[in-house]
This record gives C-alpha cells, structure tokens and sequence, in this order.
C-alpha cells in the first residue's frame, strides 16, 4: 500500500459514526474533517467547558473554509457551517459517546497513563465492531493497545496541526492490526481527502522521527547564537522550500510538545544522540513561553 485506499480489497467496512476523544486542536480538527467529510461525529470531553472551547475551535475554521469555497456568498457560507455543525455533537458521557461508533479516534493529552485508563473504558464499552485508533504523536501504538482486548481493531492514525489542512495521514499499524483494520482505516482517510502513508510502530512514526530532531538543532542553533530566530526561519523557508521556519512551526506547535516528546524518547532511548533533551527550550517552557498559544516563545505574538 501507498497512497490511501491503493490496493484496498473489498474486506473493510464503511465507517458512518465516529467518535472523537478530546476536543482540542487536534481533536476538534478530526472531528471538523470527518463531519465535512459526511460522517456522524461524537466529541467525549471531560467537561461542558471543554465541549464549548471545541465548539469554538470547529466553528472560527469551518468558518474559515467556508469562506475559501463561498467568498463573499454569506448564505451559503452560514448554510456550510450549519450543516457542517450539525453533524457533530458533543458529551461528557463515555457510554453514550460510543454506543454507536464505528470508530473512535482518540486524541486527549500524551500521557501513557491516562490513553491506558481511558482505552479500557472505551474498549468496555464500545460494540465489538468499533475500530479503536490513536492520534498520538510521539507514545507507541503497541503499548497503547496493551490494555484492550481488541488488538486487532487498533492502530494509529496520526493527523497533522492544523487538521482542516494538511493532507496527510500516518496510518500505523502493529503486528496485530488485521488487515481490515488497516483497510478501513486507508479507505476512511481517503474519504477525508487526505493522503495516508503507512509506517511501522517507531518513535515519531515518519514525519515526527525526522521533524522533532530537526526543530531541536534550530533551536539549539539559536541558543549557541549562529544565527537569528528570523534569519533561521527565513532560511530554511527559502532555501528549503518549507512553508514554516523550524522556530516558527516550533511556535506553532507549542514549545511544551516538543520537550515532551524528547523527554519522552531519551527516557527510553537515552544513548540516541538525536533524542537529547534540549535544555533551552525547557528553560523557555519553564518561563511560561511555550509559543503561540501562550503569547510567547521565539517570537511574541498580540
Ligand atoms: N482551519 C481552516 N482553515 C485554515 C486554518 C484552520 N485551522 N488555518 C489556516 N487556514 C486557512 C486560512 O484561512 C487561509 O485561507 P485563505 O488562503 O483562503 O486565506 C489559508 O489556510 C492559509 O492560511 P494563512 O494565510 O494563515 O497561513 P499560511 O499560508 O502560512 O498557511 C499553514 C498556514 C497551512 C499552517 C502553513 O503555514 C503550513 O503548512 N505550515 C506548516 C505546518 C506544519 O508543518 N504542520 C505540522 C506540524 S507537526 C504535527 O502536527 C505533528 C505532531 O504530531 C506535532
């Protein structure tokens, strides 16, 4: 397999209901791309607050969107974003949310512990035919499935910030995925327009593996003063073609991610020189500068 939905047999099932565990960015975005894509969308939360600021999220990029494919057509923009939005319902309530899932996507914080806690929960509740999948970026798939008893109907799926989009999809799969695990999850990609590509269970799947040591050598070129912040991400966006620079797109994704990821690896692979811990961006985190979303981080942002 390749690209999604390349060499699909007949075997996988369409997927209509699908619930998404955590109504972050991540989440949300999931939740906005299987909906415009015509799904029945479940968001679980853990409270009404975190249901609203996902509601806030889905509805500012829907928005968004609509404005791209309408213009200056506000019916039919409101019309979009109403339709969208009424194919997505949020709850606090575990069994309600999966009673009727053909898959359930979660996407809550990166914590071993609480994807455990959670998956078995899930896994009790959910119908034997509901596919199970993670979007974690950095943890393993094999060890997540650890606590289900369906470890055929688990793997990961892995979106990229911001969800709406970007066009691709990891899709992992253990040694005990089933292959019509794996091709529902290919064909259901591709219904989302997205482009999957397939890869073992590794740290950091492909795109992370490579990504996550880049941005830390940024960031440890502009601790050692080589060069400017701006003139980092200038450079690798001219001379690399990237759409952001590594200091940038380390903004974008949150200074606190990054550190935990490496944290995370060098725990388990502490002799690999490309997961050492980047000792300034954890003094930065430490400060409460974790990128955009705090205000601050290589920039400032209003
Ligand atoms: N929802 C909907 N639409 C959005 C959006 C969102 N969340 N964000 C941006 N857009 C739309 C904008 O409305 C805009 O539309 P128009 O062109 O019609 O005006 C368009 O996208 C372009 O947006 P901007 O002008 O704001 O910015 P841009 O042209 O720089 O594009 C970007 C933004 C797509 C984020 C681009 O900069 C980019 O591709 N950056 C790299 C992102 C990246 O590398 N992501 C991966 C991070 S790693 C990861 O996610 C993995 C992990 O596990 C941590």
């Amino acid at each position: 397999f390749g690209q999604c939905g390349r060499n699909i047999s007949s075997l996988h099932r369409p997927i209509e209901n699908v619930t998404v565990v955590g109504g972050g960015l991540m989440g949300s975005g999931i939740a906005q791309v299987a909906a415009q894509s015509g799904n029945n969308v479940t968001i679980l939360e853990t409270d009404e607050n975190q249901l609203e600021n996902a509601q806030k999220i889905i509805s500012n990029s829907l928005a968004r969107v609509a404005k791209k494919f309408f213009k200056d057509d506000n019916q039919k923009s409101q019309a979009f974003v109403q339709e969208i939005s009424t194919k997505i319902t949020g709850t606090t309530d575990l069994k309600r949310a999966v009673a009727n899932a053909d898959l359930v996507i979660e996407a809550v914080v990166e914590n071993l512990e609480v994807k455990h806690k959670l998956f078995k929960s899930l896994d009790e509740a959910a119908p034997a035919r509901t596919i199970f999948a993670s979007n974690t970026s950095s943890l393993s798939i094999s060890e997540l499935a650890t606590v289900i008893q369906r470890k055929e109907k688990f793997g990961g799926l892995h979106f990229f910030n911001p969800v709406p989009l970007m066009k691709l999809l990891e899709v992992v799969r253990t040694s005990e995925t089933s292959v019509d695990t794996l091709e529902t999850f290919l064909n259901w990609g591709k219904s989302l327009g997205k482009t999957c590509v397939q890869c073992k269970d590794t740290p950091g799947f492909i795109v992370n593996r490579l990504l996550v040591p880049y941005l830390a050598e940024a960031v440890r070129m502009f601790e050692r003063g080589d060069a400017s912040a701006e003139d980092i991400d200038i450079a690798m966006k001219l001379g690399a073609g990237h759409p952001m620079g590594p200091l940038e797109l380390t903004d974008y994704t949150g200074l606190d991610l990054g550190v935990f990821i490496m944290e995370g690896w060098h725990k388990k692979y502490p002799h690999d020189p490309l997961f050492q811990p980047v000792e300034y961006q954890k003094k930065l985190v430490a400060e409460g500068k974790l990128g955009r979303k705090s205000g601050e981080g290589f920039y400032k942002y209003k």
